[in-house]
């Protein structure tokens, strides 16, 4: 078998402007058509292999349902439940289920164990959340701003909180597509300094303008998306008490955060949110938010991410 032209899609540094443009395209077409009762089978045949290290709600079930309206299947692999518990490498795992399955999501605690699979594999892998990387929820992201503010480029959005795997691929994409992004995170919790590198250069070609600061305020003032994430990512359950104290208050999306935005600011989080901790019940749960959207349309993007990996756009 040959990998030589197979595609992955391990962060947002994998897509072009050109190919996040095409993907929402054809995920707005692919949402469209799904609500209208006239979804195409356009993956009929093919399985998705899903290795999860870690929990998911969102990640699993949308991928699985995903595949299902395409015409396809999925198969759910706890790595816990398959020979990798019991010491088998990632690559001899990658080289056999390249011989099953037409394309693998793995979620991921190092973001290299992703790479690895993706570089022994033949067949395209997904990276469907590692402890660097998150594109899968970005890519919906985007596809959910675009339908609340009708464009990408020109707006402003700020980022609160951990510069974690979400607010990395977050600053890759906003600069790709022109999104001027502030990321305000306290000191010791900045994204990778790498991406912030990236994320400028970026910027420059498409006039998005990416900063990284420690105050919120700044970040928030004028912005047309507020966006947060939880202050304890799965595997640093460890560290909540020191998070907690580094975060709060100064970090949590509230009511007079919110106000700092424009008038008509929407608010995201990827989930699963804490009331109470990153963002306040009154935020989430009011008239700003568009996080059941955001949830919803991680569906409608996977799908056009399977399709464009399975070379299947339609
Ligand atoms: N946002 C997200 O990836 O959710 P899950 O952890 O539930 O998959
Ligand atoms: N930053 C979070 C995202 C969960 C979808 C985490 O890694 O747990």
């Amino acid at each position: 078998s040959s990998s030589s032209s197979k595609r992955d899609l391990l962060s947002m540094q994998d897509l072009s402007a050109a190919d996040i443009q095409a993907i929402l395209k054809l995920a707005a077409k692919l949402k469209k058509e799904q609500k209208a009762g006239k979804a195409r089978p356009l993956l009929r045949g093919k399985t998705l292999g899903m290795i999860f290290q870690k929990p998911s709600t969102r990640t699993r079930v949308s991928f699985e349902v995903g595949m299902s309206q395409l015409g396809g299947s999925a198969i759910y692999l706890g790595s816990t439940d398959i020979q990798l518990a019991r010491g088998e490498t990632i690559e001899d795992t990658a080289k056999t289920l390249s011989r099953y399955v037409d394309c693998l999501m793995a979620r991921v605690y190092d973001h290299a164990d992703v790479q690895k699979l993706a570089a022994s594999a033949s067949i395209p892998v997904i990276n469907g959340l590692s402890d660097a990387f998150h594109p899968c929820q970005i890519l919906a992201d985007l596809l959910t701003i675009r339908e609340h503010k009708k464009k990408l480029e020109g707006l402003r959005m700020a980022w609160l909180g951990d510069g974690d795997n979400v607010c990395n691929d977050l600053l890759l994409a906003a600069a790709k597509t022109g999104i001027s992004m502030a990321a305000a995170c306290p000191a010791g919790y900045e994204p990778l300094e790498g991406v912030v590198k990236t994320a400028k250069a970026e910027g420059k070609k498409t006039g998005a303008e990416i900063t990284v600061t420690a105050d919120p305020a700044t970040a928030a003032k004028d912005a047309d998306i507020v966006v947060t994430d939880t202050f304890i990512s799965i595997g640093k359950e460890g560290e909540r008490a020191t998070r907690e104290s580094v975060f709060l208050p100064k970090y949590q999306v509230n009511a007079g955060m919110m106000r700092l935005a424009k008038k008509d600011a929407i608010f995201m989080h990827c989930l699963p949110a804490k009331r109470g901790q990153e963002v306040t019940a009154d935020v989430i749960d009011g008239p700003q938010s568009v996080v059941w959207d955001e949830a919803e349309n991680r569906l409608h993007a996977q799908k056009a991410v399977l399709c464009m990996l399975m070379k299947k756009a339609a």
